[in-house]
């Protein structure tokens, strides 16, 4: 599938595996719109090697908690580039919160960076853009299973995996929407490598994964035309631990 020329949006790619997954579209020669938040510095550095090593590449910022964030992004991206033909939704947030303590703020931060913004995001790209091809959605293993100590994001999550399926059946058969569900890959900002060590009996394959394995997957789910609705869990097995009930 040729992927020279075309241009991938990836939201919260200044760093960690949305970087990861910005640096292998465009060795594919795919051009790249970094989207950050606070990561300015670290999305122009990213931009400038893109930009030496041969691509081409933009940044863009947006706080995807306000409302309508994620219709300007869109919009403001279209302007940009010229036009998107695929679409990365990676950027997250992962805080702490329980059935005791989780508050409506909470629900609804979590709710409007990790579920509302990526739909939004799809829905201004499907009607914005008209190379609009494929959207890839970050989940997370934890979506079958019941993760107690991040309520909020675990739910957000789950929200996104229904939407995945959801939009992957309102925008066929024009764009395909399909996701990835990472398991330990890199500890959570602020954590060690230890983080990851403690938790590694977690999967069946006993190992931590590559951002490698998790951008090469996404690269998978956009030259592959014939998938839609899917998630790959790239996660050593850890989703066999889970209900299926969780799904
Ligand atoms: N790391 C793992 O092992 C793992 C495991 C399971 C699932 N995942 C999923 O994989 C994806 C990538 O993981 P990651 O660990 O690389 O994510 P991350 O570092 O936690 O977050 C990625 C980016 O999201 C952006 N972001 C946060 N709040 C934002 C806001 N209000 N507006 C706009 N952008 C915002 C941040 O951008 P700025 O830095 O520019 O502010 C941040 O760099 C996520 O969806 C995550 O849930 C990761």
């Amino acid at each position: 599938m040729p992927l020279k020329g075309k241009t991938a949006l990836i939201t919260g790619s200044a760093k960690r595996i949305g970087r990861s997954c910005a640096l292998r579209l465009a060795r594919e020669g795919i051009s790249i719109l970094i989207h950050y938040n606070n990561s300015e510095t670290e999305a122009e550095e990213l931009a400038e090697s893109i930009r030496l090593a041969g691509g081409k590449a933009w940044t863009i910022c947006q706080d995807l908690s306000e409302k309508g964030g994620a219709e300007s992004l869109m919009e403001r991206g279209l302007n940009i580039t010229g036009g998107l033909d695929y679409l990365v939704n990676s950027a997250s947030i992962f805080p702490k919160s329980s059935y005791e303590d989780v508050t409506p703020e909470n629900f609804e931060e979590n709710l409007q960076i990790n579920a509302l913004s990526p739909f939004f995001l799809t829905r201004s790209f499907a009607a914005m853009s008209k190379n609009a091809e494929c959207v890839v959605n970050f989940l997370d293993t934890r979506i079958v299973d019941y993760d107690r100590e991040h309520l909020a994001y675990h739910l957000s999550k789950k929200m996104l995996f229904s939407m995945t399926r959801i939009l992957s059946q309102e925008l066929a058969p024009r764009l395909r929407v399909n996701a990835v569900a990472p398991g330990l890959v890199i500890p959570p900002p602020g954590m060690t490598e230890e983080y990851l060590k403690e938790r590694i009996h977690t999967n069946p394959l006993q190992k931590i994964g590559t951002l490698t394995q998790v951008s090469d997957s996404m690269l998978f789910l956009i030259t592959n035309t014939f998938i839609t609705g899917q998630v790959i869990f790239v996660d050593g097995g850890r989703h066999l631990k889970g209900s299926f009930y969780g799904l």
